[in-house]
């Protein structure tokens, strides 16, 4: 099979390494290091402490060199939410993969089956989740075609996704799942490896009261759907689920034996909103939009204001526009949106001084994952945003792998 193959990096981007962060022009993506490398000790402490397994979501960060960097830290492996995520994950030489959602077309099933085989003859892995009977057989004839086209055996593990209150995927807790279970053990090409309980709309409740009545509702649901599998002589090894807003929850309940958790790693604006569970590490914004004004002395009814470079073409906007970094001082500019460009900058106070033409600015984006989409590359610096250097840049490997 043809996996995706990398460009080369430009000159331009290839000469910035080295270079203080002054050099990066912008409006870039930019990636503090040393930031992310603390947050990801602080899952990696977390998780043996607990004695958890972790897998992290790689569609936030879509770079196979961070998931690999997350595999040397003790994760798994990693999630990926499509085909297309999975195959340059394998391109960039990760090994693990579990596609966390629900493949149906036979189109994109025949390269997951590829992409299974080709992991099991080197030691590595392919997982994926399932929701419907349907959805199993034809898992299972891929499977199974590729198994004739290249004489070669190879097993997917399977896990059943049960809508545990998100009301997205997932066939309902009980019965439902366990006739689900019963149609996998079918199939000799497919392994049931266990359950996926991810409950998308709790990840953002603000307090955790609600955080944790959410996650309460989810366990029990796990539970007694376990039970009834486990009353059929049939072993769940596995359940696995929990985001960044509620992973200290599943972690606790025992029930839960993997963590699917991305964000922390970036720590986007939205979640840093949560009201944070005493028991969950704290993690710090590590992914910046650099921008710089390019406009000066504007003036409408609002008031002052100046224009910087990053508009919603540079950062996504579904979980609000991005706030300006204030270092941990007291907030001085409001970030109002100007459109795909522009960015419109306000004093956040009064007395608050408003930025000088060309200078240089660092915006958190409100929800990391889309933001990175936008991106081919990150900047990454070590030694702080204000004097530090240009330590390495990361492809966005799956940048746009929508399929
Ligand atoms: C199935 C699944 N697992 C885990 C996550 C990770 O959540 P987060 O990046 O918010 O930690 C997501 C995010 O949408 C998801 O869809």
């Amino acid at each position: 099979m043809n996996l995706p193959t990398k460009t080369p990096l430009s000159d331009a981007l290839r000469l910035l390494i080295g270079q203080g962060v002054d050099a990066i022009d912008t409006p870039a993506l930019v990636l503090d290091l040393d930031a992310m490398k603390r947050n990801l000790a602080r899952m990696a402490e977390f998780a043996k402490k607990h004695d958890v397994r972790w897998r992290p979501h790689a569609k936030m960060h879509k770079s196979s060199a961070l998931a690999k960097l997350q595999m040397q830290a003790g994760a798994v492996g990693v999630c990926v939410q499509k085909t297309a995520e999975a195959e340059a994950m394998v391109a960039g030489g990760v090994n693990n993969v579990y596609i966390s959602n629900e493949v149906i077309s036979q189109a994109k099933l025949a390269r997951v089956a590829a992409l299974s085989h080709m992991l099991a003859a080197d030691n590595g892995q392919l997982a994926i989740a399932v929701d419907s009977p349907e959805g199993v057989t034809r898992l299972a004839q891929a499977m199974n075609d590729r198994r004739a086209a290249t004489g070669t055996p190879a097993v997917i593990d399977v896990f059943v996704e049960i809508d545990v209150g998100q009301g997205r995927c997932g066939v309902r807790p009980g019965a439902a799942a366990v006739s689900l279970v019963h149609e996998i053990r079918k199939h000799p090409a497919l392994r049931f490896a266990g359950l996926q309980a991810y409950q998308g709309r709790a990840q953002h409740l603000r307090s955790p009261q609600e955080r944790r009545e959410a996650i309460g509702g989810v366990v029990q649901d796990v539970e007694g759907t376990r039970k009834l599998i486990e009353a059929e002589g049939i072993a769940v090894e596995l359940v696995t689920g929990a985001g960044t807003g509620s992973f200290v929850l599943e972690a606790a309940s025992g029930v839960f034996g993997e963590l699917q958790a991305g964000s922390f790693l970036f720590m986007d604006g939205d979640y840093a909103k949560n009201e944070r569970d005493p028991a969950q590490p704290q993690f710090e914004h590590a992914l910046f939009i650099k921008t710089q004004v390019m406009s000066a002395d504007g003036e409408s009814a609002d008031g002052e204001h100046v224009v910087c470079d990053a508009g919603h073409k540079s950062h996504a906007i579904d979980s609000g526009l991005p706030a300006v970094h204030s270092f941990g001082s007291e907030p001085e500019l409001d970030y109002f949106n100007g459109g795909d460009e522009h960015g419109i900058l306000r004093r956040a106070r009064p007395g608050a001084e408003l930025p000088a033409l060309g200078e240089a600015l660092w915006l958190i984006p409100g929800h990391c994952d889309p933001t990175v989409n936008l991106h081919d590359t990150m900047i990454a610096v070590t030694g702080g945003l204000r004097a530090g250097k240009v330590e390495r840049i990361i492809r966005v490997d799956a940048r746009g792998a929508l399929t």
